[in-house]
């Protein structure tokens, strides 16, 4: 289970804001995750998720803290477009791994989901003091792993031919940053990766001091959170 310290209130980008969800999101989840087309790009089985399932995925992972879950919302209009979050933190290790969907499918290939996983990113390593970030992407999901990569994750192997879809085997692409990554990165890059406020989390936006845990004290980069999943 994550400590409450860990979530921000809200990420603040250009053009989107993460902001935490809230039980009304559980029916664009429906939506979304009934889906074939988002089924296909996101889940090792065949179809999409029926809805009792849905409904497990949205308490545990989005709402519950078994995962450090984000809506995502269009700044402009506050419209909800999709989710992203961590899952598997680590605080002994400063590791966990990334998982976005953009639910809102006239909303993909407009930048929003880079900006979404830069903010995340900012969280991670500024805020969190995370060391690593990791994920895997089917190699079939193109948008997704040039997303990625302009976000700063590198490829760094391939499980070879982890899943079937549409008649054929394809590989699963593993993909990671490190802390050291994103700070190369934002040396090359000054600007334009995407301005960011966090709000919330005992984080007042400065950017300045690691973030502790309230019970202890101690920053949460200590090991005082244990591996779950
Ligand atoms: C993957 C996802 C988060 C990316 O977010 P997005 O807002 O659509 O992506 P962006 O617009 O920020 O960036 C997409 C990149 O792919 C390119 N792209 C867009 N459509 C593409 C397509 N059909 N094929 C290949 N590349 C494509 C864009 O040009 C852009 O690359 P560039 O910045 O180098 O020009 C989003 O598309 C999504 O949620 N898809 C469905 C679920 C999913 O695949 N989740 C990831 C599972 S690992």
């Amino acid at each position: 289970m994550l400590h409450r310290s860990w979530f921000p209130d809200r990420l603040v980008g250009d053009r989107v804001i993460l902001k935490r969800h809230v039980s009304g999101n559980l029916a664009a989840f429906m939506r979304w995750y009934a889906d074939p087309e988002v089924s296909r790009l996101t889940r090792y089985q065949d179809g999409p998720m029926a809805r009792p399932e849905i409904e497990r995925f949205f308490q545990a992972r989005v709402l519950g803290s078994d995962s450090l879950a984000m809506a995502i919302h269009e700044r402009a209009s506050d419209r909800l477009l999709g989710t992203c979050a961590f899952s598997q933190l680590d605080g002994e290790n400063g590791s966990a791994l990334f998982h976005i969907t953009i639910g809102e499918k006239d909303a993909w290939g407009r930048g929003f989901g880079t900006e979404a996983t830069r903010l995340m990113l900012e969280h991670a390593f500024e805020r969190l003091r995370l060391h690593r970030i990791g994920l895997s992407v089917f190699a079939f999901n193109e948008r997704a792993i040039r997303s990625y990569r302009r976000a700063g994750f590198v490829v760094e192997g391939r499980a070879r031919e982890a899943i079937r879809r549409d008649g054929r085997w394809w590989d699963e692409v593993e993909m990671s940053i490190l802390d050291s990554d994103w700070r190369a990165l934002l040396a090359a890059v000054p600007v334009g990766l995407g301005a960011v406020s966090a709000v919330g989390a005992g984080g007042d936006g400065s950017g300045e001091a690691p973030l502790t845990d309230p019970a202890t004290g101690r920053p949460v980069d200590a090991p005082t959170i244990q591996r779950i999943g």
